[in-house]
């Protein structure tokens, strides 16, 4: 359905928009109803994940590839990142040990969150992670663990005090820190668009899903009374629980009814801003056809749209989409159809004015990113056809509202 007219008139609008990305971005970006805010018109936007900005921008030599990705992401309309504000030990770890941060490492988000500025990219930045992956609930409980807490599980995150204090002091020292780049403290800074409390959270000791809307209901409000400029999400996947049984039955997939999650409650909460969901049909549903998962997909965002809309009443971002490689029988033709339908989606709701805010593909990385490339990762300049579906979509979806009219001006003269 796309025409060439609609192509060539996309590729006058790219050269102006590069040229002058900070201009548009000045602003916070705020919540009305159920549409961002940015500069006082709607914010629509597509972007991307790139969870290593922070790895790699703690060594200076390979800090251009955080400048390439944006500067590349920018040309394709893509101005949301999101990113991890966690590395709990290990490695390059940002915290070493609890409240114990690496200078180096921090100094790395910093040169992220300033490239982001230049550039004009807006962030979302979580806190901690779900998995153990870069430390995690489980390092968080191992930390508790050897001074003498009674803690076994990972769930013990939500509950023990002592791990819920460690939290907290984690988001205190994020959103007060002031970056070495633009000396501008991290909960002023408006290229940050929103924190997110989790990465995919979840909390099988508890089915109910009672535990992690209390963990949520007690924590959304403490980084609201210390950064009252950012929005918060809570960087849910979307499985529903028992405050919609019906969608739970025709959703989800099996395997996520004993997770612990609840996609109402645990956004219905003044202190969340906007909904989050993921979506992996591929991996939710292994043996179902590729005609079935992209039906489940277009359904499975449909779905949480009309929730937005209806019951939640606030904005909703696709954070994570994407096709791996590794699936059986896997075709370039079939990553373009998943990205089509998120895409397409997610536009079909934004330009009505719905909830739909933009998507963010899982994952992007730099040229020759060999220690971050995956089944699902996405180099921008390979321009395959998935990066001129990414692009095209992206500027369709940024032209929505005001702009719109300021290119037609620009084209006539
Ligand atoms: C895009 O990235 C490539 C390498 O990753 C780089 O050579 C190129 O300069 C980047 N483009 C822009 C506009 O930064
Ligand atoms: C969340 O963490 C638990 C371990 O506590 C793990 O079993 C589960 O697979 C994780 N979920 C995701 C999506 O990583
Ligand atoms: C540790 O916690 C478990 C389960 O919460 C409990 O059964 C056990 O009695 C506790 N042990 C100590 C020494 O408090
Ligand atoms: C990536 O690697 C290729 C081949 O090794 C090299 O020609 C190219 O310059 C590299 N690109 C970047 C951005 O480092």
């Amino acid at each position: 359905m796309k025409c060439l007219c609609l192509i060539a008139f996309l590729a006058i609008v790219i050269a102006p928009s590069y040229s002058d990305p900070g201009e548009e971005a000045d602003g916070f970006v705020s919540r009305k109803g159920v549409q961002f805010i940015l500069n006082g018109k709607p914010f629509h936007a597509n972007g991307f994940n790139a969870y290593w900005l922070m790895y790699e921008a703690t060594d200076p030599a390979t800090r251009f590839k955080i400048t390439y990705a944006f500067q590349n992401a920018t040309m394709h309309g893509l101005t949301i990142a999101r990113t991890w504000g966690f590395h709990d030990g290990g490695y390059r770890a940002l915290q070493i040990a609890p409240g114990i941060y690496d200078e180096l490492t921090f100094k790395g988000l910093d040169f992220a969150i300033a490239e982001a500025k230049r550039l004009g990219i807006k962030m979302i930045i979580t806190f901690v992670n779900n998995y153990s992956d870069f430390g995690g609930r489980k390092q968080y409980v191992e930390w508790a663990k050897t001074t003498g807490q009674n803690v076994s599980s990972d769930d013990d995150f939500y509950t023990n005090p002592l791990i819920k204090q460690y939290y907290k002091n984690h988001v205190k020292t994020m959103v007060n820190r002031v970056n070495t780049f633009t000396q501008v403290a991290y909960k002023d800074e408006p290229a940050i668009m929103a924190w997110e409390i989790m990465n995919e959270p979840q909390c099988k000791a508890d089915i109910s899903g009672k535990t992690l809307t209390a963990w949520i209901t007690e924590m959304a409000p403490y980084v609201k009374s210390l950064d009252s400029k950012h929005l918060l999400s809570t960087g849910l996947e979307g499985f529903y629980g028992d405050s919609s049984p019906q969608k739970k039955t025709s959703l989800n997939p099996d395997a996520a009814n004993v997770l612990g999650t609840d996609f109402i409650a645990n956004h219905n909460l003044d202190a969340i801003d906007f909904a989050s969901i993921h979506a992996y049909p591929d991996s939710w549903f292994p043996n179902l056809d590729e005609k079935s998962r992209l039906d489940y997909l277009k359904n499975w965002i449909e779905g949480h749209l009309e929730d937005a809309q209806n019951i939640l009443k606030k904005p909703l971002i696709l954070g994570e989409f994407g096709k791996p490689s590794n699936t059986p029988g896997y075709t370039l033709a079939q990553r373009d159809a998943v990205f089509n339908v998120a895409l397409d989606t997610i536009y079909a709701s934004a330009q009505k004015g719905g909830p739909a805010t933009g998507a963010l593909f899982w994952h992007l990385i730099s040229d020759n990113m060999t220690n971050f490339k995956d089944s699902l990762s996405i180099v921008l300049s390979d321009k395959t056809s998935t990066v001129s579906i990414i692009g095209q979509q992206s500027h369709k979806l940024r032209l929505i509202g005001g702009k719109g009219k300021l290119l037609s001006r620009k084209i006539k003269n």
